[in-house]
């Protein structure tokens, strides 16, 4: 007998899109804000929410009760930074007591984790991503804004000692900035024994610099790991972003999250809710559907999970299918108001 989070619902019916993909995943960005300021993703001068439009975390705990309810079983937070947020630990314990919510993870830039790492693991976080572009102190600062590459370092060790599991490591690469560090950052995944993914430069950096060629292939990454690792390919996980090998021989590897060349649309498993309460099922689409009007103006479980239903039924095919229809917007949201 499969439990009810593995037969996708609690009790309403599950949720699936026009595509018919499963959603079991939400990213919900906690807050815009960050401490950094990485050129892929924050404009020149961010504008943050008004405070009254961020969720309190009574009702971010209210919308993942329901999106429990139909059958999504993991909750990754992001920001921003999420550890900007007071005391994000009370949201983590608050949700881990939701019945259906399997898996708590947490995307974060590294700042604070060294000295929240215990805390976080003790409310109830399983997993935590760092995101780290370069093992090179000064270049972690320009691309970061912040010369904080060893802190990030510590919080990834201290990280690991609290036994949050997996701890990983993600690096965005841009042609121009960072496209030598794919062999350098597998080597320090190899002696952590984690994995590190590297990410294809998306056109979310708020500014409009992304073009197409300072997109740096999974491919062309792959090529320079390729003579320096003994790689071993392991099966997809449905609904992944990534493409994983591991390094024989030793724990950890690489993966490769190939939005623009090779994306994995087709059984993405995703919605995200932002910090200010719109439901945006598809990153590459502008689409976005608002709930916190709904949550502040009294309205039921039924309609709440009315507009989930109708955001999930908006969601695109995917980023193939937008070129395809000419559909890919020129002007996407900054990735920061919706932490990847
Ligand atoms: N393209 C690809 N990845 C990005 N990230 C931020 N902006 C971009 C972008 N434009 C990644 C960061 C971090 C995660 C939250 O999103 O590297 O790991
Ligand atoms: Fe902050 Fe993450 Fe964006 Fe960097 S990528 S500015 S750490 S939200």
């Amino acid at each position: 007998m499969s439990s009810p989070s593995e037969q996708g619902s609690r009790g309403a019916r599950p949720l699936v899109d026009s595509f018919g993909r499963i959603i079991r995943k939400v990213r919900i960005s906690v807050t815009e804000r960050c401490n950094f300021r990485c050129v892929y993703c924050m404009p020149v001068a961010p504008e943050w929410f008004e405070r009254e439009r961020v969720l309190r975390y009574e009702e971010i705990a209210r919308v993942v009760r329901i999106l429990a309810s139909m059958g999504v079983s993991k909750v990754k937070l992001t920001g921003g930074e999420p550890l900007m947020r007071r005391d994000v630990e009370r949201l983590i314990s608050m949700m881990a007591g939701i019945p259906g919510v399997d898996t708590i993870s947490m995307t974060t830039n590294g700042f604070f984790l060294e000295e929240k790492a215990r805390a976080l693991r003790g409310a109830g976080l399983q997993a935590v991503t760092v995101s780290l572009p370069s093992l090179d102190a000064a270049r972690f600062r320009a691309i970061t804004g912040v010369d904080a590459l060893d802190r990030v370092l510590r919080g990834i060790d201290a990280a690991i000692s609290a036994g949050l599991s997996p701890v990983k490591v993600n690096s965005t690469i841009v042609r121009g900035l960072n496209e030598d560090e794919a062999p350098r950052l597998a080597e320090f995944a190899r002696e952590k024994g984690i994995f590190v993914r590297f990410i294809e430069f998306m056109p979310f950096d708020g500014k409009g610099s992304w073009r197409m060629d300072r997109v740096v292939s999974w491919r062309e990454i792959y090529e320079s790991l390729r003579g320096k690792f003994d790689l071993v390919p392991l099966p997809r996980e449905r609904g992944s972003t990534s493409m994983n090998y591991a390094f024989r021989g030793s724990a950890g590897g690489v993966g490769f999250i190939a939005s623009i060349t090779s994306p994995f649309c087709e059984d993405c498993e995703r919605i995200r809710l932002t910090a200010d309460g719109r439901i945006v099922p598809c990153m590459f689409s502008p689409k976005e559907f608002d709930l916190r009007s709904a949550l502040r103006g009294g309205a039921p479980d039924e309609e709440i999970e009315r507009l989930i239903r109708e955001a999930v039924a908006a969601k695109d095919g995917g980023v193939k299918y937008m070129i395809r229809s000419g559909n890919l917007p020129a002007v996407i949201r900054p990735m920061y108001t919706l932490g990847g």
